[in-house]
């Protein structure tokens, strides 16, 4: 099994992790305006805690969210890099620390990343039109629980 070093984000690996979000947008095909600015960037993880797992020294990946709302904002990984575990050691990283009824929204057209989800036991609990097209909410399958997203925040 595969072991992944997974820490909380500093400051100073703010530029990393912008270099990881935008390369794996780009990457993926999907996403409306792929590239952000560090500006753009500094705004978008405004307030969330983000883990960093770390592959050969270097961040691979990072998970950013809202502890009060349960919510998982962004899930990055860099594209010579995915699909050896990395971002289920973040997941798993981040759902620990949220608690359970943790949630996410997706954009509908992102099918490799639903793939992803649905994959770890993440069941589709809601849609809606979006600015940028539509997107579902995803929620981790658990007996007995109300996994409700706050309406307002969009995938990122
Ligand atoms: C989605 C993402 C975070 C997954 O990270 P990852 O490190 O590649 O994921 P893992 O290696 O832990 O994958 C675990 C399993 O999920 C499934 N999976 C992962 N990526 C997949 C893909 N592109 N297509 C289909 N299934 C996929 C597979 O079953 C995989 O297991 P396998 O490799 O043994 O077949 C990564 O692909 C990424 O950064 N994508 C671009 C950004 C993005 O879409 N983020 C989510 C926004 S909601």
């Amino acid at each position: 099994m595969r072991v992944h070093a997974i820490r909380l984000a500093e400051e100073a690996d703010h530029d990393r992790l912008l270099a990881i979000y935008n390369a794996a947008r780009r990457a993926a095909g999907c996403f409306h305006a792929p590239v952000a600015t560090a500006e753009q960037f500094a705004k978008l993880i405004e307030g969330e805690e983000i883990l960093v797992c770390e592959h050969e020294g270097r961040i691979a990946g990072f998970v950013g969210g809202w502890k009060s709302d349960r919510f998982i904002h962004h899930l990055y990984v860099l594209p010579e890099l995915q699909r050896r575990g990395i971002g289920s050691a973040l997941l798993n990283a981040c759902q620990a620390r949220l608690g359970s009824r943790v949630s996410l929204k997706c954009d509908a057209s992102n099918l490799a990343a639903q793939a992803f989800y649905r994959r770890r036991g993440w069941v589709e609990s809601g849609s809606g039109p979006g600015d940028f097209g539509p997107w579902i909410r995803l929620t981790l399958a658990q007996r007995g629980t109300n996994c409700d997203a706050p309406a307002g925040r969009t995938p990122e």
